[in-house]
This record gives C-alpha cells, sequence and structure tokens, in this order.
C-alpha cells in the first residue's frame, strides 16, 4: 500500500466511545514517536504519562516526555515519575541507542509544563481504581512502576481492562545480552513480579482459557519477535515529511533536518533524533533504519487486530550466569501452569506503518505555521 494512501479504516466518529490509555515510558527515540502516534490517534484518550528509568535515568525521561508533548500541544496530559532505580539492581541506561539525552541529534526546548505531584506507581493505582475496567496500560519501559502499583494494588490486573507490553523475546534473540531484551533485562525482578501478578487464577473472559470466578485478561505482550519487523526506514520518514507538507523532493529522507530552515517542528524532530537511532542500527543491526518496537506497542493497544497472538506461560530468569532477564516461554506447556501471558507472533506491520505515517504525518501538518 503506498505510504500516501488514507488508511483510516477505523471510524472514529464525534460520539464514538476513546480508548482510555495510559502509558508507562523511558523516553527515548521509539518511546517518543509513541507518544506522537498517542497523540495522533483520534480514538486515543491519553490519561496519563508516567515515566520509568531504562534508556536514560528517569528525571532525564521525563523531561523528554514533556518536551514532545508539548511540542505537539498537549502539555494538558499528566505526566508522573516514581522510582529512579529498577527494584533490585543498579541502573543501566543505553546512550548508545538513544543518545546522551535520549532523543538522538534532536534538541528541544526546556520543558515548561509542571510535573505531577503524583508518584508514578500511585497514579497507575488511582486512576485504576477510578475508572474500575476500562483503562489499558501501555508499558514501554522496564515493568519497575507497574511493579511497585501492582504491590501497593495486588487487584490491579482486575482493575485494568487490559496491560500491553512491550518487552521480552520469546522466540528471537535478545537485542541486550543473547537472549535478553532491553525492557526485561533492566529490571527483571520487576518484570517477574508483574508476570506472577497476573498469572491467571481463573478467568471467564476473553484473552484467558482457565475457567474460575477471577476475571482478568492476560496482558499481550510484544517482544522483539514483532517489534523487530517495524523497520523504520528512510522512505518513510520521506513519506511522512510529505504528507506533513514538506521536503517534496524527499530530501528530508537523509534524516538531517537541523540545517533544514523552515522544516516543520515535528518532522524536524524525527529527522533528527532518527537519524541517530538509523545510525545505530546500521553498526549493529546492519540496516540503516530503525525498529520502532515502542508505537507497535501503543498501536496494538489501540487495535489488537494488527497482531495475533498465542497464549503462553512465561517465566522470567532472575539467576543465569548468561541469561538473567530472559523471558523463558513454555511453548510446550512442559510445567503445566496456565498461559499468562497473550504473546505477539505475527504482525500486519504494513497496515501499521501505513497507519503511523498517515497519523504522524496529519498530526506535525495540522501543528505547520
Ligand atoms: C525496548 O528497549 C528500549 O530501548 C526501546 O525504547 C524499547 O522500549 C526495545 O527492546
Ligand atoms: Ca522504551
Amino acid at each position: 500500500m503506498p505510504y500516501d494512501q488514507a488508511v483510516s479504516d477505523i471510524p472514529v466518529g464525534r460520539s464514538a466511545r476513546r480508548i482510555p490509555i495510559l502509558i508507562d515510558c523511558d523516553t527515548g527515540i521509539d518511546d517518543s514517536l509513541a507518544l506522537l502516534y498517542a497523540v495522533a490517534s483520534p480514538e486515543c484518550e491519553l490519561v496519563a504519562v508516567t515515566c520509568s528509568a531504562g534508556n536514560v535515568d528517569a528525571r532525564q525521561v521525563a523531561e523528554n516526555t514533556r518536551a514532545i508533548l508539548e511540542l505537539v500541544g498537549r502539555s494538558d496530559v499528566e505526566v508522573a515519575i516514581g522510582r529512579e532505580t529498577p527494584l533490585a539492581r543498579a541502573l543501566v541506561t543505553t546512550p548508545e541507542t538513544h543518545g546522551p539525552r535520549g532523543i538522538g541529534y534532536a534538541e528541544l526546548p526546556p520543558a515548561r509544563m509542571p510535573l505531577s505531584a503524583r508518584f508514578s506507581s500511585d497514579l497507575i493505582v488511582e486512576e485504576a481504581r477510578r475508572r474500575p475496567g476500562e483503562l489499558t496500560l501501555v508499558t514501554l519501559a522496564p515493568l519497575t512502576n507497574v511493579a511497585l502499583a501492582v504491590l501497593r494494588e495486588p487487584e490491579l490486573p482486575r482493575l485494568l481492562r487490559r496491560l500491553v507490553i512491550m518487552g521480552g523475546s520469546y522466540r528471537s534473540p535478545g537485542n541486550t545480552a543473547p537472549t535478553t531484551e532491553w525492557n526485561v533485562s533492566v529490571d527483571p525482578e520487576a518484570a517477574k513480579l508483574v508476570f506472577e501478578a497476573w498469572a491467571p487464577i481463573g478467568s471467564a473472559v476473553a484473552g484467558s482459557d482457565v475457567a474460575g470466578p477471577v476475571a482478568f485478561a492476560r496482558p499481550i505482550a510484544l517482544g522483539l519477535d514483532v517489534t523487530e519487523r517495524a523497520k523504520f526506514l528512510p522512505e518513510h520518514l520521506a513519506a511522512l515529511a510529505a504528507r506533513a507538507g514538506c521536503a517534496p523532493d524527499g530530501s528530508i529522507a537523509g534524516g538531517a533536518a537541523s540545517d533544514m530552515p523552515g522544516v516543520n517542528p515535528v518532522v524536524r524532530y524525527l529527522a533528527d533524533a532518527l537519524r541517530f537511532y538509523m545510525e545505530f542500527h546500521s553498526r549493529y543491526d546492519h540496516f540503516y533504519g530503525a525498529f520502532i518496537h515502542d508505537p507497535l506497542a501503543l498501536a496494538t493497544a489501540l487495535d489488537q487486530t494488527l497482531v495475533r497472538t498465542e497464549a503462553v506461560t512465561v517465566d522470567v530468569e532472575l539467576s543465569g550466569r548468561l541469561t538473567t532477564g530472559e523471558t523463558v516461554a513454555d511453548w510446550r506447556r512442559v510445567w503445566g501452569r496456565p498461559p499468562n501471558l497473550d504473546v505477539a507472533i505475527e504482525v500486519e506491520v504494513a497496515r501499521f506503518m501505513a497507519r503511523f505515517i498517515e497519523r504522524v504525518g496529519d498530526l506535525a501538518a495540522g501543528l505547520a505555521g
């Protein structure tokens, strides 16, 4: 499908109910793209954003998150910070992947909007209690905040509509160690705690195949198995820029927007952030482009038909010599334990990419001038 073709196949009329979304992120280049996608999506009610340490330290995450929201005129969204270290380990960040400040080569004005007075995990619990069964929590970061939230409120799985996780690697190699994915490997204790908290005690709702009185849906987990199929390439950036009404000659595809006066501010941000991310992938993954893990998870939270999932029991390795942080999936059910995750195994990448380009391109176009 050509990138400039309209693909708004989710009708969202004025009266349609929007999907209330809470995002937990460690912004991060691909996290920032997920935030843009959320703001650009008419069916998304962005309830709040909680910040986790991960790609950069938690204070820088909160700075980046607010700066991005301000860039697109959403300083009304509550942004909270929480614990600044993983549950049981020292924080490791990844400047080589996302740049020293987490947004590649991009420069954004310092954030002006205030940080929430609420602690991230308190915010998650309070919002879930305020709207029981309504909120979808999308995690794009280590699971530290969610683990603390479920420790405070063990009913959290029942209070949320669904948990959608970007994290783990279930049938694919890792991206941090040979078998581990970044978000889980930064705070494996938190991931284990969350996966166990959502282990079914029994359920009669879709997304769980265990009979019993307790109803909550299994989390959807998008691991590298599917997120590494979402490769954002220079041609995608050129298509998005064209949709936003700039660089009709495709010159933006090189990614260097900061020296092009008059470029749309969202396109400028994307070009400068993605140039860094694409250089990283070219060094480590041997293609000039970028995996956009986090926007795919966010898009899936809004439209689950983008992926096909399989229910599986997953545990997290905490004491391996080579494998700490590995998400061990019991595909053959040798443990005899009920599945606790719906792991994404197939994804409609072209549909997702076209939708990303259309929506974020239109968001940028609407903010021009
Ligand atoms: C995850 O790690 C982070 O670097 C990305 O933002 C994404 O959430 C992919 O492994
Ligand atoms: Ca992330």
